[in-house]
């Protein structure tokens, strides 16, 4: 268990909901998003550098690689929510955007690249999606000091550059600066008519 959950927070999975908000409360939805993504933000911080202090980037990478998907169907299943990571720069493109994310995304990219700050950029909303009100939650995960041993630039160590050219021949999320865009955060809740 223990495992599990140093791997879902390494992975960006929160394995635990907030109480339920009332599907037309966009104010209480927004908040219990916020919530997911805070436990996750903070458990990942938290969970990386233990990971990376015990073992070492390189073999973090490969706890991460290998538990994510099973975790990830565990936790949508039980909470109702859907829970993902994206990136303009992907490294798995498993992680690829939907048409939403990705409009969100290149819009947080434009005002990223106009001044704002990437941790002041979000958006909620509830959007209609084949016919079912959805609500939709995006919120930029800035880049942070231990974040840069795999997603940085040459100083990327080379036993970590190697395991990623294995497992990600295409990884883009490489080069990425302190506080800049690293990615999002993408919600989402099926809500109820
Ligand atoms: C130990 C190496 C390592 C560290 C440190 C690390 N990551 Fe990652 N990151 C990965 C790997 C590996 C993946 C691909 C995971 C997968 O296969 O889904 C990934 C994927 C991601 C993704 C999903 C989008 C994509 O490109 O696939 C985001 C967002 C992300 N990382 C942000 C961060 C942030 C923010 C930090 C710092 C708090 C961080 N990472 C630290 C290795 C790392």
């Amino acid at each position: 268990m223990k495992t599990i959950l140093m791997t879902a927070a390494l992975c960006g999975l929160a394995l635990s909901t907030p109480a339920q908000a009332a599907d037309n409360d966009i104010d209480a939805l927004k908040a219990e998003a916020a919530g997911i993504v805070k436990t996750f933000a903070q458990e990942l911080q938290g969970e990386l550098l233990t990971a990376m202090k015990a073992a070492g980037p390189a073999s973090a990478i490969s706890v991460c690689n290998e538990k994510a998907p099973a975790i990830a169907a565990a936790h949508e299943a039980a909470s109702g929510w859907s829970v993902a990571r994206s990136s303009h720069k992907l490294r798995n493109t498993d992680n690829a955007p939907d048409a939403y994310t990705a409009a969100v995304i290149a819009d947080f990219v434009a005002r990223e690249e106009a001044g704002e700050v990437a941790k002041s950029l979000s958006q909620a909303e509830i959007v209609e999606e084949d016919g079912q009100r959805v609500f939709r939650f995006v919120k930029a995960i800035p880049t942070g000091q231990p974040c840069l041993n795999c997603h940085g630039g040459d100083d990327v160590k080379p036993e970590v550059v190697a395991k990623l050219a294995e497992l990600y021949p295409d990884d883009a999320a490489r080069g990425f600066t302190v506080d800049r865009m690293r990615g999002v955060f993408t919600l989402s809740k099926v809500l109820s008519e």
